[in-house]
């Protein structure tokens, strides 16, 4: 989810460029770079670091260029450094690109340049598809068709843009499922990773369809498809003001972050899977460390923490390895029991939170294994761990956190399968899990389509005075995330505790006004999860129940049903009802009328312990 920014036209082309990276700089990023053409060389200049270190390498008297193209990095290969920033060259410095996603098949792609001669500088998948296009680029091909020629060899998700020092007045771009808009001005043309960088300079913005490419140039801007066929031409014309445009037109960051997941479900995915469904987790540990590990101990705080309960869940069903789940605030003084054959695994979704560091300090202290499972690459915990699985969910900007939720739940599970498959775990059919995962987007997708029902939901509970969140077994660990998520940004008390727990005491709150959301994701847990849901309802409560739509039983019980899409999985079954959880919390609050992406008393990460 790096920030992407193009221009050539009549203005001085590296200022638009800083100036739209600058207009992405609410993404977040790493790095940052930007490649023009002068005096018929391509000039490449990058930075590790925030923009300004990058601008003020020109200060204020940047060479009077027309086309240029930029770059703002959020890393996913290599460390963020000057290196690994873009743009990247090939390998006779002919064109220079910039690239946004993950080329999943750069490893053996890699090898065959490398085995042909081709000599590397960087880390990432990037600089691969730069020695494509730069093979491919020989005299007398225009640049698209080298591009597309490369297209065809490179698997995963990607925006690309190119430029050459032979086609100065040309930018090169391709699609395929990362986001790319190119903005259509008078003599001018521009394109960004997403509209805000293109607001001030026109509002005649096409967005690029997946699967095709498109060729800027400073009087008309052509689109094919990957084959080559001519596309016509969709310009919108857009009317949002410049905040609404980073928000992509939702009212805050966290209605976007939310519906983003399908997207962060893909992107969480991508280059993790292979063609016979198993999983390729080169960044973890080897088949020796799994098969020595007899503990997990899992350590988080807040929404990761409840992300490490569904991990436990699934290390314990699916493995058998005994699991258990840590408050990192509480690790370091509990003085907690591990041995050589622990693996400690930390999550964090910014990889900053002072609790979990020094949680991780102290299993460095006695010497135990350290895998992070982190959003954020570069980070003390990325950096700090044995090994990191980066959870790939992009940039959160909400306080409350929603997406990097779901990323870290999925990691988890891509980490568990993969141990069932080295340690041949019988019972556990990793390629039918796989085969479901690899829908799963689809799933979620139609999940937050159930929005309306929801907003039902939230007017009807706006005032009530106490929301239970319940559920039995992995439902329990899903309703402690739907809770936090209530009390943090609508501010409504909540009580949440496995439902069979209600008549050892909390059913004593139960009274007319009073709301239960109960999910209801394992059919083995429903018979008895109904009793609990009758005793609530026996003593004036109102039920929702969220359910899986192959689930018949609960249409007749539940006050409200809101319906999920059904997978054999009972733990994707409990995903899927995470959005509903998160919408319901983000619409009682609009509807309260509260401040939703920077809640009272919060921040995003917490640096002190
Ligand atoms: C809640 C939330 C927090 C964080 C917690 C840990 O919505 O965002 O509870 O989950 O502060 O932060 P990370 O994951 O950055 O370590």
């Amino acid at each position: 989810m790096c920030g992407i920014a193009g221009y050539v036209g009549r203005r001085r082309a590296i200022e638009v460029v800083f100036d739209q990276l600058k207009r992405l700089e609410y993404r977040g990023y790493d790095s940052a770079g930007i490649a023009f053409v002068q005096e018929n060389e391509i000039q490449v200049v990058k930075r590790a670091g925030k923009l300004s270190a990058l601008t003020s390498v020109f200060g204020s008297d940047s060479p009077e260029v027309q086309m240029a193209i930029g770059h703002s990095r959020w890393a996913t290969h290599g460390e963020p450094n000057d290196t690994n920033a873009h743009p990247h060259f090939d390998q006779h410095e002919q064109v220079a690109i910039i690239h946004n996603g993950i080329i999943e098949n750069y490893q053996e792609l890699k090898d065959s340049l490398v085995a042909e001669g081709h000599r590397f500088l960087s880390d990432t998948d990037t600089e691969v598809a730069a020695h494509l296009i730069g093979r491919a680029y020989t005299e007398g091909v225009p640049l698209e068709d080298a591009v597309r020629k490369t297209l065809a060899r490179l698997r995963g998700a990607y925006a690309l843009v190119v430029v050459s020092k032979r086609e100065p007045g040309k930018i090169v771009v391709a699609r395929n499922a990362s986001p790319l808009v190119l903005g259509v001005g008078e003599g001018e043309s521009f394109l960004a990773s997403d509209i805000p960088a293109l607001l001030p300079y026109t509002r005649e913005v096409i967005a690029l369809k997946d699967g095709h490419m498109a060729v800027l140039e400073e009087n008309q801007v052509r689109i094919w498809d990957f084959d080559g066929t001519p596309t016509p031409l969709e310009i919108m014309h857009i009317d949002w003001d410049i905040e609404a445009a980073q928000k992509g037109g939702y009212e805050h960051f966290m209605l976007k972050e939310i519906h983003e997941q399908p997207e962060v479900v893909r992107q969480c995915l991508a280059g993790r899977l292979d063609e016979k469904n198993a999983l390729r987790l080169d960044q973890v540990f080897n088949e020796t460390v799994w098969n020595e590990v007899e503990r997990v101990t899992l350590v988080a705080c807040g929404t990761s923490y409840h992300a490490g309960l569904i991990g436990k869940y699934l290390f314990e069903q699916l493995l058998r390895l005994p699991t258990d789940v840590f408050y990192s605030s509480e690790f370091r003084y509990g003085d907690p029991v591990l041995s050589p054959r622990t693996l400690a695994v930390m999550i964090s979704q910014s990889g900053e939170t002072a609790d979990t560091l020094a949680a991780l300090k102290l299993c460095k202290e006695r010497r135990i294994r350290t895998l992070g499972i982190v959003n954020v690459i570069g980070s003390s915990i990325a950096r700090d761990c044995d090994r990191v699985l980066i959870t790939q969910a992009g940039p959160e900007i909400s306080v409350a956190s929603t997406k990097a939720y779901t990323a870290q739940v999925l990691s988890l599970m891509l980490l568990v399968l993969h141990v069932a498959q080295v340690r041949e775990m019988p019972g556990v059919h990793v390629g039918d899990v796989v085969r479901a995962l690899q829908q799963f987007d689809g799933l979620l997708a139609r999940t937050i389509e159930t929005e309306p029902e929801i907003i039902k939901v939230a007017e009807e509970m706006q005032n009530a005075p106490l929301v239970f969140f319940l559920g039995r077994g992995i439902d329990a660990a899903v309703a402690l995330e739907g809770a936090l998520k209530m009390k943090e940004i609508a501010y409504l008390p909540t009580q949440e505790c496995p439902a069979g727990e209600m008549k050892h005491g909390p059913l004593a709150l139960i009274e007319k006004g009073v709301w239960a959301v109960v999910g209801s994701s394992d059919a083995k847990m429903r018979p008895k999860l109904v009793s609990n849901v009758r005793e609530i309802q026996a003593r004036g409560g109102r039920v929702v129940m969220i359910a899986p739509e192959s689930d018949q039983t609960l249409d007749s019980v539940a006050d409200v049903l809101i319906k999920t899409p059904s997978t054999p999985y009972e733990y994707l079954n409990a995903l899927l009802t995470v959005p509903v959880l998160q919408l319901l919390a983000y619409h009682t609050a609009r509807l309260r009328g509260e401040e939703i992406d920077q809640p009272r008393n919060l921040a995003k990460s917490v640096t002190v312990e």
